[in-house]
C-alpha cells in the first residue's frame, strides 16, 4: 500500500527527555533528567482539588478559564510586576505552559513567516514554528556564560521576522536576563515592530538575591509582549498541566480563536483548586530559598568531583562540564553516566539545532534532599 503522507516534521525523533527518563527506568538509575519535583505536592492543594471533584465542579470551565482564577492571577501579577491585566480581556488560561506557546506560535506565524530562537532552546519552540509552514533563525548562546548578543539578534530579524522568543529564567541553562537585556528587548520590538513570547515558566526561581526580570512589568512592551507561565512549576504539580497566557485584550482575543478550537477549556476542579489556593496569599518569594538550597546542596556535594559547575542563576536545572573526565560527546555520556554510574543527567546538545558539542550535560535539582544526595554519592566515584 502506497501511502501518500507528508510529515509536517520529518526530523522530529523521540525527545530526548524521554530516551534518559527509559534509560533511567530500565537502571533503576537516580533520575535528574526531566525537570520535575520528586517530592509531593502541598496538601492543602491536593485537599482542594479532591474537595472539587466531590462538590462536582466537573463540567466544561468557561473557555478562557475559571473566573476565581482569572482574578487571582490578575492580583498575583500586580503584586509581582506591578500591572493588573482584566482577568476577562487579558488573561487566559492555558494546558501548561506548552499549550499556551504553541497556541501563540500559531496564532503568529503562518507559512513563509519567520521567528527568532535563542538556543539552546526549550524544545517546543522551533517545532511550533515549522508546523506552521514558518521557519526560524537561530541565535547561539555559549558556555560558560550563555549571553545575548542583541546585535546578533537585530541582525537575524527581516521583513519576514513575525517573533521573537525569548526565555528567562532559562532552561537549560540556568542563566537569566538582567534589566539591560530587558532594555534590549524593549528597543528591538519598537526598532522592528516584531512580536515577543516570553516563556517565564521559572518567574520564581531567581537566585542570590536577583529579580526576575518580567516582560510584564514594562509598559512599552505591552502592544507587542505576550508572556506565558506554568503553575506545573511554581505549584510543583507538573502533571495538572495549568499554564496560562497573557497579552493585551487584542492579542489575546487572537490567541482565543485558536485556543478554543484546540482545547476549548482546562480542567475545571484543578482551576479552583489553584484559585482557592492562591486566595490563601502565597509568599511567592519562599520559592527562590527553597530551590537555591536545593542548588547549593548539589553544588557543595559535588565540589570534590570532577564535574565542574557552571552558574545557575535562575530555574531549577544547573550545567556541568564533564571534559575532565570524558571525551565522549554528550548524548553519549549522558548514556554511559545512566548506564555505568546510576545517574540519569540531559546532555545539553540536543537544545541547539547545529551539532554543537560543549561537554556540558544538565542536572535537574527538583528533587528530594536524599535523592540529591544518592546522585551525588554516585557522581563522585565518576
Ligand atoms: C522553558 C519551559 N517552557 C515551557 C515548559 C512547559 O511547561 P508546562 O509543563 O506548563 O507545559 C517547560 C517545562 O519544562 C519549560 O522548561
Amino acid at each position: 500500500m502506497s501511502i501518500n503522507f507528508e510529515s509536517k516534521l520529518p526530523n522530529t525523533a523521540t525527545t530526548i527527555f524521554t530516551v534518559m527518563s527509559a534509560l533511567a527506568n530500565e537502571h533503576q538509575a537516580v533520575n535528574l533528567s526531566q525537570g520535575f519535583p520528586d517530592y509531593p505536592a502541598d496538601a492543602v492543594l491536593k485537599d482542594l482539588v479532591c474537595q472539587f471533584i466531590k462538590e462536582d465542579y466537573n463540567q466544561y470551565a468557561p473557555m478562557a478559564g475559571v473566573p476565581a482564577l482569572l482574578s487571582q492571577i490578575s492580583k498575583k501579577i500586580e503584586h509581582s510586576y506591578g500591572w493588573a491585566p482584566d482577568p476577562a480581556k487579558e488573561i487566559t488560561i492555558a494546558t501548561g505552559a506548552s499549550q499556551a506557546i504553541c497556541s501563540a506560535i500559531s496564532m503568529m506565524i503562518g507559512p513563509g513567516d519567520e521567528a527568532v530562537i535563542i538556543e539552546p532552546a526549550y524544545d517546543s519552540y522551533a517545532p511550533a514554528v515549522i508546523m506552521n509552514g514558518g521557519k526560524t533563525r537561530v541565535f547561539e548562546m555559549l558556555a560558560p556564560d550563555f549571553k545575548v548578543d542583541w546585535q546578533a539578534i537585530r541582525k537575524l530579524i527581516n521583513n519576514k521576522t513575525k517573533l521573537l522568543i525569548i526565555n528567562n529564567p532559562h532552561n537549560p541553562t540556568g542563566s537569566i536576563l538582567d534589566e539591560n537585556d530587558l532594555d534590549e528587548v524593549e528597543n528591538i520590538v519598537h526598532e522592528t515592530g516584531v512580536y515577543l513570547l516570553s516563556d517565564e515558566v521559572y518567574e520564581h526561581l531567581v537566585f542570590d538575591g536577583r529579580e526576575h526580570q518580567s516582560i510584564l512589568a514594562r509598559p512599552g512592551l505591552k502592544e507587542r509582549g505576550m508572556a506565558v507561565f506554568s503553575f506545573g512549576k511554581s505549584l510543583h504539580a507538573t502533571g495538572w498541566k495549568i499554564g496560562y497566557f497573557i497579552a493585551n485584550p487584542f492579542l489575546s482575543a487572537e490567541f482565543r480563536k485558536i485556543h478554543q478550537f484546540t482545547v476549548f477549556s482546562v480542567n475545571t476542579p484543578a482551576q479552583h483548586a489553584i484559585a482557592a489556593y492562591l486566595e490563601g496569599n502565597i509568599d511567592w518569594s519562599k520559592l527562590s530559598g527553597f530551590f537555591q538550597k536545593k542548588r547549593d546542596l548539589l553544588q557543595a556535594g559535588l565540589e570534590q568531583s570532577r564535574f565542574i559547575p557552571l552558574n545557575s542563576a535562575g530555574t531549577y536545572f544547573q550545567l556541568y562540564d564533564y571534559s575532565g573526565i570524558s571525551d565522549l560527546p554528550d548524548q553519549e555520556f549522558a548514556k554511559w553516566l545512566t548506564r555505568a554510574f546510576g545517574v540519569a543527567t540531559i546532555p545539553l546538545s540536543p537544545f541547539y539545532t547545529s551539532d554543537l558539542d560543549q561537554k556540558l550535560v544538565r542536572i535537574c535539582f527538583a528533587k528530594k534532599e536524599e535523592t540529591i544526595q544518592r546522585a551525588v554519592e554516585r557522581l563522585l566515584m565518576v
